[in-house]
């Protein structure tokens, strides 16, 4: 599991976005789904662009799949689609808002037409079901 950058802040960022859940409490809850479907999770939440791509670098053939909420690097980077395409994993992207229905630049992501799915717009759910989208496709 990848957080991007400011998603440590979550629950107290612009709550009427992003819900009143901390990572903390997503992360808990992810815990309980992975532990529900046999799964293990690493996870990871940094502001640098740079340390997650080492971090799929090195992480690339110890895991099954990545579920990412690159938060803003959606929309910037590059280096994060090469990275992921690098290691060639599926991975399943997740927002906790609809970026569709927000500004322009939030419409387009550098990571969808390459993710195996994308879920968006179901606050913390967003990622728990992107975690049974993930593991079924991995199981399944
Ligand atoms: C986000 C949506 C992004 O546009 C934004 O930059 C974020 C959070 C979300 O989960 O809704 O930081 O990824």
């Amino acid at each position: 599991m990848i957080h991007g950058p400011n998603l440590g802040l979550l629950g107290r960022r612009e709550p009427e976005t992003y819900g009143r859940r901390s990572l903390e409490e997503i992360n808990a809850a992810l815990e309980e789904v992975a532990a529900e479907l046999g799964a293990e999770l690493e996870i990871l939440q940094t502001n640098h662009e740079g340390e997650i791509l080492d971090w799929i670098e090195t992480m690339g053939n110890r895991v099954d799949g990545f579920l990412v909420n690159p938060a803003a690097l959606t929309h910037t980077s590059v280096a994060l689609r090469d990275g992921l395409l690098a290691v060639d994993r599926p991975f399943v992207e997740v927002h906790l808002s609809n970026p569709k229905a927000r500004e322009p630049f939030r419409h387009h992501s550098y990571l969808a037409d390459v993710a195996h799915g994308v879920v968006f717009g179901f606050g913390s759910e967003s990622y728990l079901l992107g975690l049974r989208g993930l593991c079924a496709h991995l199981h399944g």
